[in-house]
């Protein structure tokens, strides 16, 4: 089968040229496992991260080798054509969305795909594949800070990065949940946001958010972009009984530089003491992961209540995924960059 992937661990800015069309064995799926023929799979701007083994600063180092290649990609959507032994609720022909486990290295963009069946759901009819693979860990990730957040009807929340693979979804849960959102980003995304269920738009580059809010208490933030200037200016809105919610934590764009194990000590020892110090004196902070439950993203699709923005559609070539890497890479992505196989 055809697969995008790449044989040794990269540098920062190499997986755009390393990345390579392999030629690989069907893989036969474990017995807790279902082979999906991909149809569509999306681009995170993670997937970059693992293969360069900077995600969150270096915490996974990639383990690519040319006897154990490494296939990228984490978002799948197609049709089951096999089930492990042990698996009983899903069958040949299901169409199923989902994603592999970040940096197993048996990744998603390729022809097939093994999948855990805990981290599938079946594909509900509404959705095409391309918008089913771009709720998989995007979607994932965003039940997960809203849970934290733990928003209730008629509270005022802001998000960051709003226009964004994750926060775009994050502003529609929010927005179909009653909470009164207030996007951050860019005025070209301003009508985005909106459409998504914002009520009104804030463009960061008119000068920092907090000053242009100044009247504004809000419940909660919603951070997708990081770093300790957005946490300070998100303290300067947020109510003592609010909190912020963090997908990136200290450092704008996690993921872009390498950390030594001094710093990510640094870093995880930042959160740590924020996390525990907010519980003392709000607001709270709360630094999210994609979560262990599948149920609020079930309970999302099922409902139909995200359908995230597709800002481009790539065929599955090695040329055509570079580009759609660069455009990731320059953070100025309008939603998710699907890859159609
Ligand atoms: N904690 C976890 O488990 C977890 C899981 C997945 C992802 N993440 C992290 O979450 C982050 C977001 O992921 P994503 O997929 O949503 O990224 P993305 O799609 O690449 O985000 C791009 C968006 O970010 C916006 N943006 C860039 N700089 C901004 C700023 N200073 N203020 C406001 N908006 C800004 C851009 O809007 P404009 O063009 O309008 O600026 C663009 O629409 C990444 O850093 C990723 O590593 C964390």
């Amino acid at each position: 089968m055809k697969a995008l992937g790449y044989t040794r661990p990269l540098e920062i800015g190499e997986f755009k040229t390393a990345l390579t069309m392999l030629d690989l064995p069907v893989p036969e799926p474990a017995e807790q496992e279902l082979l999906v023929q991909v149809k569509a799979s999306s681009i995170n701007i993670d997937d970059i991260h693992f293969a360069e083994g900077t995600f969150f600063g270096g915490i996974y180092p990639s383990r690519a080798s040319a006897d154990k290649p490494t296939v990228a990609g984490v978002d799948v959507a197609g049709t089951i054509v096999k089930v492990g032994a042990g698996v009983t609720t899903f069958k040949p022909g299901d169409d199923v969305l989902g994603f592999t486990m970040p940096g197993s290295g048996r990744g998603a963009w390729a022809e097939y795909c093994c999948l855990a069946s805990k981290l599938a759901l079946h594909k509900p009819a509404g959705y095409s594949f391309a918008e089913a693979a771009a709720c998989a860990i995007g979607g994932k990730t965003a039940a997960s800070a809203v849970v934290c957040a733990a928003p209730s009807a008629g509270e005022h929340a802001a998000v960051l990065g709003a226009s964004g693979g994750i926060g775009s979804i994050v502003v529609q849960i929010l927005a179909r949940q009653g909470v009164r959102v207030t996007g951050i980003c860019s005025a070209s995304n301003r009508d985005l946001v909106l459409g998504l269920g914002a009520v009104e738009v804030v463009d960061y580059a008119k000068g920092p958010f907090d000053v242009q809010m100044k009247d504004a208490r809000v419940d909660m933030v919603i951070d997708c972009v990081g770093g300790r200037e957005i946490e300070a200016q998100s303290m300067e809105i947020l109510k003592k009984t609010g909190c912020f919610v963090t997908l990136c934590g200290p450092e704008k764009y996690i993921g872009e530089r390498r950390l030594s194990k001094t710093g990510i000590a640094a870093m995880l020892g930042y959160v740590l003491w924020r996390y525990l110090g907010s519980k003392i004196s709000g607001p709270r902070y709360i630094m999210a992961g994609i979560g262990s439950s599948l149920e609020p993203l079930q309970n999302l699709v099922l409902s139909g209540t995200i359908k995230p923005p597709i800002d481009r559609r790539l065929p599955f070539t090695e040329a055509d995924v570079r580009d759609g890497l660069a455009y990731i890479a320059s953070h100025r992505a309008k939603g998710k960059i699907i890859i159609e196989m």
